[in-house]
């Protein structure tokens, strides 16, 4: 056999940027495409089905990792890695919970927050490549990171924490795999600013408890959003990079 077939498994896959990366991938010739959100979405299945695409969406909580990666590592274990040449993991799902300062938290939105946002990543991660460890394709982690990751923002903390944390991991990931004859490219990339639920739920937040609201009530208000079409264009054709890896942490918007 020869490999033709490109598998993703990507994260977030129901709403926002990761929607939209679904999508596009869909309608990329030999497509495999794992979706892991709490819903699945008809209307991704319809997509599927009309492009010839294979699509497998998993209903599962992120905010119980263990149980996503196990089921992650056995079904690679389970398929034929002939049929694969290339393998890609998008970390794509997140949460900015209830933005609020530290001392106001609920201990039960922390957990979650950094749960979806650090501990799966770095569960699937672990997952993907010990399970495709000797696949001969090319094979990417990518992990969507923020500019929260970078630049600290009060009442942001755990989002904070949980990018930051991605961002150094990845680092450390691309040392382990750089070291192995097939080693996985790994980037922790920030897409830029998105019209989604997210950006919403920013807005939403009432100033005494999210002093920056108002940057982003005027992000929205001055048209700085890019669609979640247009970022997803933006993130797979960084992924599609010939240089994609050179550097573990990265912007969409970097040269
Ligand atoms: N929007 C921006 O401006 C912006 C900027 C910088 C970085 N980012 C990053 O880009 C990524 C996508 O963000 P977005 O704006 O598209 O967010 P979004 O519209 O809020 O969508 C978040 C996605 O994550 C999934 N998710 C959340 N909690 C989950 C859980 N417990 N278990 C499983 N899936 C869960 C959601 O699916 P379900 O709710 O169906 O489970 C949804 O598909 C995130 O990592 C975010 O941090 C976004």
């Amino acid at each position: 056999m020869i490999a033709s077939e490109r598998l993703t498994i990507l994260t977030g896959a129901s709403r926002g940027l990761g929607r939209a990366m679904a999508q596009q991938l869909l309608a990329q010739s030999g497509a495999t495409l794992v979706c892991i959100s709490r819903r699945s979405d008809d209307a991704l299945a319809e997509l599927a089905r009309q492009a010839g695409a294979s699509l497998e969406q998993w209903e599962l909580d992120l905010s119980e990792p263990a149980l996503a990666a196990g089921r992650l590592g056995a079904w690679l274990q389970a398929v034929d890695p002939a049929r694969f040449a290339r393998a890609t993991l998008i970390n794509n799902a997140g949460t900015v919970g209830q933005p609020r300062p530290l001392a106001d938290g609920v201990a039960a939105d922390l957990a979650q927050a950094l749960r979806v946002g650090l501990e799966a990543p770095m569960l699937l991660a672990g997952a993907f490549l010990g399970a495709t460890r000797d696949w001969t394709g090319r094979r990417e982690v990518l992990n969507i990171s923020s500019g929260l990751g970078r630049n600290a923002m009060g009442s942001q903390a755990p989002y904070c924490a949980a990018k930051a944390g991605m961002d150094h991991f990845s680092r450390a990931v691309a040392l382990e795999q750089a070291a192995l004859p097939n080693g996985a490219k790994i980037v922790s990339l920030a897409p830029g600013v998105i019209d989604t639920d997210m950006q919403v739920q920013l807005r939403g937040t009432p100033a005494d408890a999210f002093p920056d609201r108002e940057r982003f009530v005027q992000l929205k208000a001055n048209g700085m959003l890019d669609s979640p079409e247009t970022a997803a264009g933006k993130v797979l054709g960084y992924l599609d990079r010939a240089d994609f890896g050179s550097k573990p942490v990265a912007d969409v918007r970097d040269a």
